[in-house]
């Protein structure tokens, strides 16, 4: 299957990596197998949880479901975990600690690699300028308790009217608070500072802690008041009042946006070669880490539109805003979710710019980005240039655009790479049966066609702006290809790909 010879023509842009070729350029060092299942599900909840439910979760009840919202999360999980499956399969069966990225670049060959790079600019690019927008709600809101106010002016979106506690309604101009986390935190991955292992478990033990208080403290609250409280729940799906508000259709809409609270899943089949047992431990890890926060966002949707009636639950820290609803007697309780959701989100930021400076490193490295991409600093250790460029981008969309545009064009983008990663597995079945998998998606061919087709579904629920930004984007990723990748790829010169710096493929978890 490998094409390494320099392909000519058209068929230069499904010019495949082989297996063999993905292997001699990774680094081939022997990972330990020292994961078991539980370390797994810990990674993947380490990823998964942040802004999705502490900032989208609000939006998505207040514009499109209302408390209905809690349906949203099953649909959304039951996506995630057919495309769960499927990175499954391909990690277990391409022995590469690889991205979405590497798994097109050997399955659908060069081009699908290309897009499916840009996507992931989407998934892991865009997303971090969500978190740092959530992050900057969670600031604001601490601040606030501790009387220190930014001038509203400069913590929202460009050019956006918002209305105060007051009443009075302004024009926002920049997000500060958002930009700057960004940029601090880029120059933090371009010295090198990141999370270990243990870091990361003691802030997943700080995430779920926070939510689970929440759910603790907001539900006793909610049971101590049910007559009033539940009021708030009638009715449990608003009437449909059209454009995806509302109704079922309005559960489906709010499935595509509550669908950004779960990315980062995936980083658990990039663990396939440190997993004690791949063939039982990473279809456990993926479904159980989703299965863990699917019950945890489901319990939190229940507590926050039950404490809060959902029409006003559109801010960018509706879990905040619940707690503070609690009294004055619960400011140190408001006060201390409110610091475990800022660090929660501060990690998740700087896990989706590490992965896109990866994904940057690898693409350059593989000649479709400019060679600078992939230039690493002599002392640092790290691909230094790359970084702060991400970090620039990331910061100036945290600080120029609304959260829920960019959330929507996140889950987007997120949902046509899961789309292309159930199609890569039906083509290696078909195309390589012989290769040895540790991992294989059940009731195959349904599950990888049930996730393309459902990930499509939900693609089609968002907004039309939205789609129509994404198409203009692929068209722009197309035409950078033909005019860039296309001439410089190693593959497509029959080029060896070299150099193995800082760790290229590896996906978030990765970091220490
Ligand atoms: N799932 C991650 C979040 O919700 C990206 O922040």
């Amino acid at each position: 299957m490998a094409e390494t010879n320099a392909p000519t023509g058209l068929s230069r842009i499904f010019a495949r990596k082989s297996v063999a070729q993905i292997m001699s350029e990774n680094d081939k060092s022997e990972l330990k197998r020292t994961l078991g299942p539980v370390n797994l599900v810990l990674l993947g909840i380490g990823c998964i949880i942040g802004a999705g439910i502490f900032v989208r979760t609000g939006n998505a009840a207040a514009l499109h479901a209302g408390p209905a919202v809690m349906l949203s999360f099953v649909v959304a999980g039951f996506v995630c975990a057919l495309a769960g499956l499927c990175y499954a399969e391909l990690s277990s069966t391409l022995p590469v600690a690889g991205s979405a990225y590497t798994y097109s670049y050997t399955t659908l060959g060069e081009f699908a690699a290309w897009i499916m790079g840009a996507l992931l600019l989407l998934e892991y690019g865009l997303a971090a300028s969500v978190v740092a927008v959530g992050w900057s709600g969670y600031v604001v809101s601490l601040l606030g308790d501790f009387h220190l106010i930014i001038p509203p002016e400069f913590t929202g979106p460009m050019n956006h009217a918002k209305t105060l506690a007051d009443g009075t309604v302004i024009t926002t101009v920049f997000n500060v608070p958002a930009f700057l986390v960004t940029l601090v935190l880029a120059c933090l991955l371009t010295i090198g500072i990141s999370e270990s292992a243990q870091v990361n478990n003691i802030i997943v033990a700080i995430k779920v802690s926070v939510i689970v208080a929440f759910i603790v403290i907001g539900g006793y609250k909610v049971l101590t008041n049910l007559p009033e409280l539940s009021q708030n729940w009638v009715p449990f799906i608003p009437e449909n009042e059209g454009e995806g508000k509302f109704g079922i259709e309005g559960v489906l809409r709010a499935a595509s946006i509550v669908f950004f609270a779960y990315i980062g899943f995936e980083a658990v089949s990039t663990a396939g070669q440190e997993a004690k047992n791949p063939k039982r431990d990473m279809p456990i890890g993926i479904i159980g880490s989703l299965m863990v926060c699917t019950i945890l966002y489901m319990l939190v949707a229940a507590v926050l539109t039950m404490m809060i009636n959902y029409k006003e639950l559109n801010v960018p820290d509706p879990v905040a805003v619940a707690v503070d609803s609690l009294g004055p007697q619960w400011a140190w309780f408001a006060m201390t979710i409110k610091a475990g959701a800022i660090i929660g989100l501060t990690s998740v930021i700087l896990v989706l710019m590490y992965g896109q400076t990866r994904i940057f490193y690898a693409m350059a490295r593989d000649g479709l980005l400019p060679r600078v991409f992939s230039r690493v600093h002599p002392k640092f250790q790290t691909p230094w240039i790359n970084t702060l460029v991400v970090g620039v981008i990331v910061a100036f969309a945290a600080g120029m655009f609304d959260i829920n545009v960019l959330g929507d064009v996140t889950s987007v983008g997120t949902l046509a790479a899961f789309a292309i990663v159930c199609l890569s597995v039906i083509w290696l079945r078909q195309a390589r049966p012989d290769l040895p998998r540790g991992f294989k998606v059940p009731l195959y061919p349904i599950l990888p066609i049930l996730g393309i087709l459902s990930c499509c579904a939900l693609i089609f629920t968002v907004e039309k702006k939205v789609l129509i930004f994404f198409v203009q984007f692929l068209i722009g990723a197309t035409a950078i290809y033909f005019v860039y990748g296309m001439w410089n790829s190693k593959l497509g010169k029959g080029e060896t790909v070299t150099g193995h710096e800082p760790p290229a493929n590896e996906l978030p978890h990765k970091i220490d």
